[in-house]
């Protein structure tokens, strides 16, 4: 039992899956949704990828379920139209970003309508569901059942006005739509009756048994804020769970008799990820491979990044659908998030308080790096975190123009100005040199440690303290007054910092991949790989190198009082 366990967590994984929350089509994505998911994620698939290894990183639209059904009547459009505007904008706003999905694809293709109906169809002929018919409200007006969001009514926890049939947004509890107190129909207003209909419930309960052992024993590595709220629903008990509803938006239930009847949005969202790794190894084969090697090989490492309102659908209700078809891996982590705010105050679609990501772009053309490190650095990875504007402007002022942004520009200057631009040769190094160039296989060390266990935001501590070990280096030895006495240690010294400007491009690649691909370009190089983070030969003597250019720019206290004055 003892040796299993250690068995699998030395696990030799062969290669790795990510998967990213598909976000919800009905509204573009703000700060929350990088800072919380795309981001970790992204910086996670480009360490792997820089170190070489096999890798396959999925992203997507969630184009069903009640709120898009409701927005498109709102609107007086086609829930397709509402999903394809929003689809165009998040994917363009994650391209922006540089989140370097392997596919970014949508729910509502017809790849995923098949690969979803097949997983139901394959869990029904097995046996895994439990059919039941039950009273649920129906609005006789408009000839509705009304599942989740479609009801409405005061919360019998908190009292508030408008919780919704799933969940009262005030207080946070999950409801059902019978615990709602004075229901009323979000589509005509009127109030509902009860009404008998049929639905697929996954038995969760049959599964709390392997989910306990599997969870609270063989997880106990999880981050605490997940292994926390897997245990208290664990604790609690599970209960099946209805994998339909009575609906006209989403994949039809594809069975006899379920006319009217689409899968649950939870239950085929997740199912997006195996369509969408279908679409891509589809799409390129040679590339990707076969699709059922990323999700049926034990050796394939799943991981999910979410955020924490996630949890319980990516660690429970997923992995036992998985379980229950039979032939798949189940994760192997799951790195959920806790929740940004935005200056002291939660975000919020409805009241528009958010920083959304196209609006960023227009206000600050080119810094996409300056949101990924502010949002890197100050992380909601173990409990919440606030979002200021000020933060963001002291953060670039003070670290990335000053430290990192500083130090290279320094460099590549004083390059140019006593050596024409060429990297100059290196004599014995002093101990002074290395003891700076053995500081960084020590801070690798660090930042790898920290990668492979989810934890960002010390990693980008670690990159942010070569740029420092680089700066404290420069400020120590001085060349700019060595120059006039003594050029062979002058260019002892340039030569050390040019390998330690190197180093940083591979350093950051994972965090600020603009930056780097800038610094690659201006010391002329673009083969760089994390093996060779470390490394004091990475720029041969007498390579060429471009015209200094400023990496980062200070950011005015203007610009920063206009975001501040427009979220009100
Ligand atoms: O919370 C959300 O935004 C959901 N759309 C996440 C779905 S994740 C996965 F299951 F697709
Ligand atoms: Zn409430």
């Amino acid at each position: 039992m003892q040796s299993k366990r250690i068995n699998m967590m030395n696990k030799n994984f062969k290669r790795t899956l990510i998967t990213s929350a598909l976000p919800y089509a009905n509204g573009p994505v703000h700060i929350g949704h990088l800072a919380g998911v795309y981001v970790p994620a992204d910086i996670y698939a480009r360490y792997l990828r820089l170190k070489g290894e096999e890798v396959l990183f999925i992203g997507g639209s969630d184009e069903h379920g009640v709120p898009i059904a409701l927005k498109a009547k709102a609107e007086g459009v086609t829930p397709q139209q509402v999903v394809d505007r929003y689809h165009t904008i998040i994917k363009k706003s994650f391209e922006d970003f540089g989140i370097s999905f392997d596919i970014y694809s949508r729910t509502s293709s017809d790849i995923h309508k098949k690969t979803a109906a097949d997983f139901f169809r394959t869990l029904y002929d097995k046996g895994e569901f439990v059919e039941q018919t039950s009273e649920q409200y129906y609005d006789e007006e408009a000839h509705q059942f009304l599942a989740d969001r479609y009801i409405t009514g005061k919360c019998p926890h908190c009292g508030a006005e408008r919780a919704y049939g799933d969940q009262c947004e005030a207080c946070g509890t999950s409801l059902s739509p019978l615990d709602l107190l004075e229901p009323k129909s979000a589509i005509s207003g009127s109030v509902p009756v009860l009404k008998e209909t049929k639905h697929w419930y996954l038995p969760l309960d049959k599964h709390e048994a392997w989910l306990k052992k599997w969870i609270l024993d063989d997880h106990k590595e999880w981050k605490s804020n997940v292994y926390g709220q897997c245990k208290s629903w664990l604790d609690m008990g599970l209960q099946p769970r209805a994998v339909s509803r009575d609906l006209n938006w989403g994949v039809p239930v594809p069975v006899e008799g379920a006319e009217g009847k689409v899968l649950y949005v939870w239950f085929d969202a997740p199912i997006g990820y195996i369509s969408n790794t279908i679409e891509v190894c589809g799409a390129q084969p040679e590339k990707y491979g076969d699709w059922e090697k990323w999700w049926k090989d034990e050796l394939t490492k799943l991981v999910h990044f979410i955020g924490k309102d996630n949890i319980v659908f990516h660690c429970i209700v997923f992995p036992a659908m998985l379980k229950a078809d039979g032939s798949y891996i189940l994760p192997e982590n799951v790195p959920a998030n806790e929740f940004l705010n935005l200056e002291s105050d939660k975000i919020s679609t409805s009241r528009n308080h958010a920083v959304w990501l196209n609006e960023y772009l227009n206000e600050f053309p080119d810094k996409q790096d300056v949101l990924r490190y502010v949002l890197t650095a100050n992380a909601p990875e173990t409990k919440d975190n606030d979002f200021t504007w000020k933060d963001f402007q002291a953060r670039n002022n003070n670290e990335l123009v000053a430290i990192l942004g500083n130090f290279v520009n320094r460099v590549l200057v004083l390059t140019h100005k006593f050596f024409e631009g060429k990297v100059p040769a290196r004599t014995a190094p002093t101990d002074y040199d290395q003891q700076t160039l053995d500081e960084f296989a020590s801070v690798k060390r660090e930042l790898e440690a920290n990668l492979e266990t989810f934890r960002f935001r010390d990693a980008l501590k670690e990159a942010m303290n070569l740029a420092r070990i680089g700066n404290k280096y420069l400020a120590d030895t001085e060349p700019w007054k060595l120059v006039k006495t003594d050029m062979a240690r002058t260019a002892t010294i340039l030569n050390i910092a040019l390998q330690i400007t190197a180093n940083l491009a591979i350093a950051f690649e994972p965090f600020l991949p603009f930056s780097s691909n800038k610094i690659k370009q201006l010391i002329g190089t673009s083969d760089l790989h994390w093996a060779q983070l470390g490394a004091a030969d990475l720029l041969p003597v007498n390579h060429q190198l471009n015209e200094p250019t400023l990496l980062f720019e200070k950011i005015e206290d203007e610009a920063i009082a206009r975001q501040v004055q427009k979220l009100g």
